[in-house]
Parts: structure tokens; sequence; C-alpha cells
């Protein structure tokens, strides 16, 4: 069992704050400050460049991979580490595409975040004119996997809503039409249970700065099939993808398997960071953290429900379908949200009227639900949002 009193204690948390945003940001693990700052003064100062041998920072992006893959039920040695989401979105959906030749069509859903939308636009205004982003309602993707569809791209966990799709039944349908899935799992690793090699997924890619603590700009992570990580050609054909970088040749070749899917040049001090909050990780089994979040989430929605009625749920009711998050539904939601962070409670916004509220069992309990439940119906039933300060937008939402 996880034990979650302990998991709580290694997280620096401000004093006073209940922090319902650990689905956009995980908050510091206390370990990070001394794991980077002695990164920082033993490896970058003493041994300046030779840290890539002697601190084993050129192994980070693999070694971490297989941290983040015990979460995602990924096979070890299938994932590594670096770069943004938006830039391993771009290499899952092109290495993909060239798994599939003939075909020219890219399936989504209007439910997907816009990146992953804007960077598979992107990829394919490149390829030609003849190929096509499709995008249909979340509900109607199934039937909208055909023969002519090369690559299924979706996010498994809707960003605004929580809504999950079934990530092993439309891998399935997927591979039954002969097309290639790439699954995004940015609200899933860390916050579901994932399987990728029972759902015997293609391509997996995700972030590491929300439920796996990784902080701001930490590195995102890649996942290719075994059986097919010999056979992919990276579009992102970067020199630490190759298979031997210093030997300075002048063709690119593949390194083998996940390696290929290195671009350049890790980010060391953010992979330390990452490294800490791994160790946390260690602690946890994702069953018991899944087990503890449906509790949460659904004490969080009964108590909201009771007391705001004016807010209206946006995530789905059963908690089976729903993400570690919870939405609500308000036309001055920005506001609201404003307010309450104002007060301690820490969610965010998302565009025209989500409140979200992101439940992380690692370092949020009951009592934490419980009070910011009482400031919510204190900040609703007083129209404590009301106020000219709460409606000035940000940069930020
Ligand atoms: C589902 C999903 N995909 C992609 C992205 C983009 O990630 P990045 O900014 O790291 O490229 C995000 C960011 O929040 C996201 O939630």
């Amino acid at each position: 069992m996880t034990d979650f009193a302990a998991t709580k204690a290694m997280f620096d948390l401000p004093e006073g704050v209940i922090y319902l945003d650990g689905n956009s940001l995980g908050p510091l693990p206390k370990s990070a400050t001394s794991r980077v700052q002695d990164m920082l003064t033993d490896e970058w100062g003493q041994m300046l460049i030779t840290g890539w041998n002697k601190a084993g920072w050129m192994g980070l992006p693999t070694g971490l991979g297989d941290r983040i893959g015990r979460l995602i039920g990924a096979e070890q040695g299938s994932v590594v580490t670096g770069d943004t989401l938006s830039i391993k979105v771009y290499q899952a959906v092109a290495a993909a595409l060239e798994l599939n030749p003939s075909r020219k069509v890219v399936l989504s859903d209007n439910g997907n975040f816009p990146s992953d939308l804007y960077m598979a636009d992107g990829l394919l205004r490149s390829l030609g004119e003849d190929y096509e982003l499709r995008i249909v309602d979340p509900e109607d993707v199934a039937e909208a996997i055909t023969e002519e569809v090369a690559v299924l791209m979706l996010t498994e966990v809707d960003y605004r809503s929580g809504r999950m799709h079934d990530m092993k039944a439309l891998t399935e349908l997927a591979h039954a039409n002969g097309v290639i899935t790439v699954w995004d799992l940015a609200h899933s690793a860390g916050a579901i249970p994932v399987d990728l090699e029972g759902c015997n997924a293609d391509f997996a890619v995700g972030c590491t700065y929300k439920y796996l603590n990784g902080g701001p700009g930490a590195p995102a992570f890649i996942y290719v099939a075994p059986r097919l990580a010999e056979t992919v050609r990276p579009a992102l054909s970067g020199w630490l993808g190759h298979e031997a970088p210093f030997a300075f040749d002048l063709d690119y070749r593949p390194g083998s398997g996940i390696e290929r899917m290195r671009v350049g040049t890790p980010p060391v001090i953010q992979m330390t960071a990452l490294a800490a909050a791994m160790d946390i990780w260690d602690m946890a089994e994702m069953a018991d953290v899944r087990a503890k979040s449906i509790e949460l989430t659904e004490l969080f929605i009964t108590r909201v429900e009771a007391a705001c009625p004016e807010l209206q749920l946006a995530s789905p009711r059963t908690p089976e379908v729903r993400g570690s998050q919870v939405s609500f539904r308000f036309t001055e939601g920005y506001a609201a949200m404003q307010a309450l962070i104002a007060r301690g409670v820490i969610g965010d916004f998302r565009a025209p009227d989500i409140m979200r509220f992101g439940f992380t069992p690692l370092y949020i309990d009951e009592a934490d639900v419980i009070r910011a439940t009482e400031i919510m119906a204190d900040v609703m039933q007083n129209k404590l949002w009301d106020a000219p300060e709460y409606k000035i937008r940000q940069r930020v939402t």
C-alpha cells in the first residue's frame, strides 16, 4: 500500500495553500532543491564537460524514460525523455505516417489539446496538399476509424473535462483497420494506470511537469512499441539519435531502438529535478493512486454540488471514465477561480467557462478537499468573485 502521508511530506507546499493544479504544474519535491544544487556545484561546477561521462548525464534520457515507463505500462527500454511534448507529438505522428505510406489521413478529435492539432497540421502541410487532418467529435472517433486513416492521434484524458477515451478498445479497432495509434498521455501519466504494452499501443507521448512533478519546462517523453522501434525513421533526426553521434558522420543512421527518438542535448538541470520527483513515484503504486484519486474526486463533486448549485459539472459523473481532475462550468469562472486563488485554493481556468481542479493523492488528502469546498462555498454563496480585480485576465489562466 502506498503511504500517502509519507509522499505528502516529500513536497514543499506553501503554508495555507490547497494545491488543486497538479494537473497543470506539479509542486516542488523537497529533495529537488538539494539535488539540483548538488548537480550544479559538484557536477557542472567541478566536473565541467567530463560530467557527460563521469556523472552519467548522457544516460539520463533513457534512465528517466524507464522510471516513467513503470507508471505507464511500458516495456523497459521503450521510453526516452527530452524536448517538449509538442515536439514529441510531431516526432510520433511523423514516424507513424511513414509506417503507413499509402494513407494520407490523420484522425483526431476536437477534445484534443490544440498544440497536438497544430503540430499535426504543420507536419501535414509540409508533406503535401493530399494529406488531411480529420477532426471529429470525441464520441464519433470509433466510427471515423476507417481504412482511409493512416494515424489515430488522441489525448487519452481530455484536458478540459477529464473525459477518458478507451485506449484499449480504440487501439484494437485502429489496428483492425490498419491504423497506427499515437496516444498523448499528458493527463494520464501519474494520474491513472496506463498499460501501453497491454493495449498494444504503437506510439505514446507525454509530459513530466504535470502529475509527475518534474518542474516548469521539464522534458517530455516518447514511447515506441518495441516491435516498431527498430523500424521507425525519425523525422527529427538529430545527432544524439544517431547510431554513433561522436563519429560525426555526414550521413544519418538511426540509433538502436528508442535511442533514435532522442534529438539534441538533454536538459540536464531539468532532468535532475525530474529524477528527484521520480524518487517519490518509486514510493507509489498506480492502483493505489487511482483508488485514492477516485475517493477524492467523488468527495469533491458531492460537496461542491451540494453547496454551489450555480456550478455545472463538466466532467463525467462516472469515475471510471474520468481522469484525475474535475471541471465545473460557470460563466464567471475566470473571476471565481481568481477569488479562490486569492483564498489559497489553486486551480485553473480554461476558456470559455471551465474551472478546473486536479486531484493528486501524492500530496492532496480528504482534509484538503473538505477545506477547499468550504472556501468554494463561501466564494460562490457570497459572490466574492464579483470584484474588479478578479476580472483582469492574466497571460496564463
Ligand atoms: C494534452 C496536452 N498535449 C500537449 C501539450 C503541450 O505540451 P508542451 O507545452 O510541453 O509542448 C499539453 C500542455 O499542457 C497538453 O496538455
